[in-house]
């Protein structure tokens, strides 16, 4: 019988990728870290996602471009960001100081942006991991995302593994009929972990002006409300998945992410939740430790993956 640590091993590895415990900031909800540096003690996060970075700055979408709805929001930004080169030259070295490993979340529209954002994070030794955003119209296709269809999922993860070999992070979509079949063409074009999932398309309308909330109409749904949708997909990917899974969806609280956990995913992303508490992803950590405190579990390791069905 192994002796029980004072303090429980919250160390996960997801490959080659080690976080120091399971907790991550989801894309687009934590800027670029340093927004809430005079909230969080950014050191004590397991990974830091920055926002999705596009080849060229990208304005997104106009006002109004979020409301919130029962237990969640609703967001069109429309994937605002700085672009790679003005990231990489006045975001990174802030980041770089910090203990967490810094993982770049990219998009595009069409593949060759994606292998080209891919082989110039390559090259940036600061960059711990790239976690690919699927979830993007593909212009070529109509405007269908790639992560909606399996073999544009393929493709465009074919393509971008073959530009790097840092540790390959692919972010499914939600809004499918079957998430195992997109899980498993991107496991077979090389990914390295899925995350999922990102936010559910929907919308809201004002009844006296009979306009839609956000000017988009259609943004994403985030939140508690997305959890038991996100729960639901996290297990069934775990079952027929070799590699990591990274759990993301209305994650507010511990008792949330342990639920993640037990549903096999070996590591969780808070996004929303930052909005309401900027001081969640700690909350979170400190919630998990004292939850293996109380069951008397010397890892976290221990935990993933252990649904009773
Ligand atoms: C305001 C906002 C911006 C987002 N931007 C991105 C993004 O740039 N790239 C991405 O992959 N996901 C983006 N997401 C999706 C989140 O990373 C996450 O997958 C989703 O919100 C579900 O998690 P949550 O319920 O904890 O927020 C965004 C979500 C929100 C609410």
């Amino acid at each position: 019988m192994s002796i029980m640590p004072k303090k429980p091993d919250l160390k996960i590895n997801i490959g080659a990728l080690k976080l120091q415990n399971p907790v991550m900031t989801a894309s687009g909800t934590f800027g670029y870290a340093r927004e809430f540096d005079h909230l969080v003690d950014l050191n004590r996060i397991g990974g830091i996602i920055v926002k999705g970075l596009s080849l060229m700055a990208a304005r997104g979408n106009p006002p109004p471009r979020i409301v919130e709805t029962a237990c969640g929001m609703i967001n069109a930004i429309g994937l605002e960001n700085v672009g790679i080169e003005a990231f990489i030259t006045e975001k990174l070295s802030f980041l770089q100081e910090l203990v967490p490993p810094i993982i770049v979340n990219i998009y595009g529209k069409f593949e060759d942006e994606y292998t080209r954002l891919a082989a110039r994070v390559d090259e940036v030794e600061a960059i711990s991991a790239i976690e690919v955003n699927i979830s993007c119209p593909n212009v070529k296709a109509g405007g269908m995302a790639f992560g909606v269809d399996p073999q544009a999922a393929f493709g465009v993860i074919k393509a971008v593994r073959a530009q790097t070999s840092k540790p390959l992070i692919v972010k499914l979509s939600p809004n499918v009929t079957d998430i195992t079949e997109i899980a498993t063409a991107v496991e077979e074009a090389g990914a390295d972990c899925i995350s999922l999932i990102n936010t559910i398309t929907a919308m809201a309308i004002d009844i006296d002006t009979r306009r839609p909330k956000i000017a988009n109409i259609i943004g994403g749904l985030s939140g508690p409300a997305i959890k038991p949708v996100a729960l639901r997909m996290v297990w069934q990917v775990a079952r027929i998945s070799k590699i990591p899974i990274i759990g993301i969806g209305g994650i507010m609280t511990a008792e949330d992410a342990l639920e993640f956990l037990i549903a096999g995913a070996s590591a969780v992303q808070v996004g929303t939740a930052n909005f309401v508490n900027p001081h969640a992803t700690i909350d979170i950590i400190d919630g998990i430790e004292a939850f293996l405190v109380e069951k008397g579990i010397a890892s976290v390791k221990e935990i993933v993956g252990t649904l009773e069905t």
